[in-house]
């Protein structure tokens, strides 16, 4: 199998322990891929525990050099978030295919100042939104797509969890901030439920809870538009008690899911007499007051995914088949840029209602 030769920009949480571990490890993508480049200031990130690298590795210093190095066919851009769309165009300047880590960026304009140098250059481009291959997301939607639920009313997707952050994905300047860090996971998801198209009506509230940088750590997100289901979205570092990922209003029936499991309950309409509404009070035995009951058997089921499903590993893995797939053969990608622009667009609206005052300066740091 023809091998993808790779370089990495970025050696950290995920150029380092995501992008370079699964091409080096999961032997899936070992004979698809091979990492000949990476790119990393602080050198002791240059070693990886436990692997073989190819022969033809280069470490470099400096993302620029790695630029220079024509024998690399796909840069991994995994620079941190306010770098990805200048990191981005220059790679695709230099001549290189690109897969850019999410966020793809902050306002819809940067993004369209890529697709000039897309279209220009001609090059591939894709943005790591690994989260589409979540298993758990998957199959809840494909038991939403196939009916059994009935119009669908409304979807929840909670990323919610408890903690402190001071890194710098707590700075505004960076790109960062809760809804830019792990908001594109579950947006991404979103735009999928809700169904390809924009929003008619957005609200968003955010605040900064247990965060020490300057950008937001709690969203409540409400999207809607007519023939859509609502979405309600949260992504918090305030809940100490986070419930299911999704849950799925339907007009049959309903579906959780959390963990390694999918539930789901509905009831068939055929099986169902007809109803209509009725003016006068309910009588019961004997005139009694009363309220409305009616038999109804909900069937129940429910979906285990495997342990290897519920692990980032499995997610990455999926995507970058996907990607080899595109790649080699010219067919699109799952994750279309068409989507990830729909994501930022909702991204750029949640901002705009709820600006924040910016306290840290980061200079011209990469
Ligand atoms: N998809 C996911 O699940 C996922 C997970 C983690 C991070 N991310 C994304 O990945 C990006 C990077 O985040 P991170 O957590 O790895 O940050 P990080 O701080 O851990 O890593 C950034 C790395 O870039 C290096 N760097 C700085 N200057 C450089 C230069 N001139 N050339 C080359 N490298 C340079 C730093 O030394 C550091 O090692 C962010 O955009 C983040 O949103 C995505």
């Amino acid at each position: 199998m023809r091998r993808i030769k790779v370089g990495i920009i970025g050696q950290g949480r995920s150029g380092r322990n995501i992008h370079r571990h699964l091409f080096e490890t999961m032997p899936a993508l070992r004979e698809r891929y091979e990492v000949i480049a990476i790119a990393d200031p602080i050198v002791e990130r240059h070693s990886l525990d436990g692997i073989t690298p190819s022969p033809e590795l280069r470490c470099y210093t400096d993302y620029k050099q790695l630029l220079a190095d024509k024998r690399i066919e796909l840069v991994v851009n995994a620079s941190r978030s306010h770098k990805h769309i200048d990191i981005s165009i220059e790679a695709l300047e230099a001549g290189f295919n690109v897969i850019c880590e999410k966020p793809l960026a902050r306002k819809v304009a940067d993004v369209e100042r890529l697709e000039e140098v897309i279209k220009k250059t001609g090059k591939f481009f894709a943005v790591f939104q690994q989260s589409r291959f979540r298993p758990l997301f998957r199959k809840s939607l494909e038991v939403m797509n196939s009916g059994v639920l009935g119009r669908i009313v409304m979807v929840k997707v909670a990323y919610n969890c408890f903690g402190r952050r001071w890194d710098w994905q707590t700075i505004q300047d960076m790109c960062a901030g809760e809804l830019l860090n792990t908001g594109p996971h579950p947006l991404d998801q979103v735009v999928q439920f809700f169904g390809d198209a924009d929003p008619e009506q957005i609200f968003c509230k955010m605040d900064r809870a247990n965060t020490f940088g300057d950008a937001e750590d709690h969203i409540k997100l409400i999207i809607s538009g007519k023939g859509h289901p609502t979405i309600d979205v949260e992504v918090s570092r305030c809940c100490a008690f986070p419930g299911n990922t999704y849950e799925i209003y339907g007009t049959c029936g309903g579906l959780k899911a959390v963990g390694t499991e999918v539930s789901w309950k509905y009831f068939r309409p055929q099986d169902m007499g007809e109803q209509k509404a009725i003016i006068e009070p309910l009588r019961g035995e004997g005139a009694m007051p009363v309220y409305c009951s009616e038999d109804m058997h909900l069937y129940e089921e429910k979906w285990v995914a495997p342990a290897f499903a519920n692990s980032f590993d499995c997610w990455g893995t999926d995507y970058y088949k996907d990607i080899y797939e595109a790649f080699t053969t010219g067919r699109p990608t799952e994750v279309k840029l068409e989507q990830v622009k729909r994501q930022i667009r909702i991204i750029e609206e949640c901002h705009r209602q709820n600006p924040f005052p910016k306290t840290i300066d980061i200079g011209d740091t990469i």
